[in-house]
């Protein structure tokens, strides 16, 4: 599958599902639960390597998570999502030439098939319009960014008429630069819907409600594998507590034996 695909999917009407992954078992558990893209989004920085924002990660860094999580892949290369791979912190901020770079380095030494990018200012703008020109398929992210974090914080975006419309202004501007698709995260599910309603590219929601053409997770969230999830992903199981009662009771058992 190409990034541009997923807009066929939204002229189709048929939900896009996305997970994210950070290694080969969560590539395997997001292939195998027929997720259509999978994202190696920098909250691995978070929910895999321990840190408190997702701003430490390296380009490196993504490519070496991005690898593993491809080596988990088992089906056929055609029926294997997308993978689409964030830049990270500091990767797109320094110019374009640089963007290019980095880009390329993730598109040539993985496999995804495209990058994430966050926010729209006139400097991102022309990163993004730079690497889509010169073949490097680009997914937006706005609301809610969290590289951005410094100056936003992790709250909910969009929440006074002002900045619904600067939101929707930068959903408008994306997808005319090019965007194959854009991130909505943590905005009022009335705001996502708009945009949806006026975009001709998939928007891909995470805690944006249920009116986006697809939805994306942190899987580590989902499955509740850590102590804290934000407010807008329950988890589906308590994955810690469960492995762990698991491990506490073979640990106690075999020291019986
Ligand atoms: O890094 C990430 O996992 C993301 C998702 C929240 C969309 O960007």
């Amino acid at each position: 599958m190409l990034p541009s695909d997923l807009i066929k999917y939204k002229r189709n009407s048929q939900k896009i599902i996305a997970l994210t992954a950070w290694d080969s078992i969560s590539g395997s558990l997001a292939e195998q639960s027929d997720a259509d893209l999978v994202l190696i989004g920098d909250s691995l920085a978070m929910v895999c390597l321990g840190y408190k924002s997702t701003l430490p990660i390296t380009l490196d860094n993504m490519i070496y998570h991005a690898n593993a999580v491809s080596r988990g892949f088992t089906k056929e290369i055609e029926k294997q999502p997308l993978i689409v791979c964030d830049m990270p912190f500091l990767t797109y901020h320094c110019g374009e030439d640089k963007a290019v770079e980095y880009a390329g380095k993730i598109i040539q030494n993985t496999h995804a098939k495209a990058v994430k990018i966050e926010g729209s200012e006139p400097e991102i703008q022309s990163v993004i319009s730079r690497l889509i020109r010169m073949g490097i398929p680009v997914m937006g992210h706005i609301g809610l960014t969290p590289q951005n974090y410094l100056n936003l914080g992790f709250k909910k975006q969009g929440k006074d008429l002002e900045s619904q419309e600067k939101i929707k202004r930068e959903a408008f501007t994306l997808e005319k630069l090019g965007c194959f698709s854009i991130v909505l995260e943590h905005i009022p599910e009335l705001l996502a819907k708009e945009i949806q309603k006026n975009l001709k590219i998939p928007t891909i929601g995470i805690g944006a409600g249920n009116f986006c053409d697809g939805q994306v997770r942190v899987t580590a969230d989902l499955l509740g594998l850590n102590d804290d999830h934000p407010p807008f992903c329950s988890p589906i199981i308590e994955g810690k507590n469960l492995l762990k009662d698991k491990l506490k009771e073979w640990v106690a058992s075999e020291r019986l034996n």
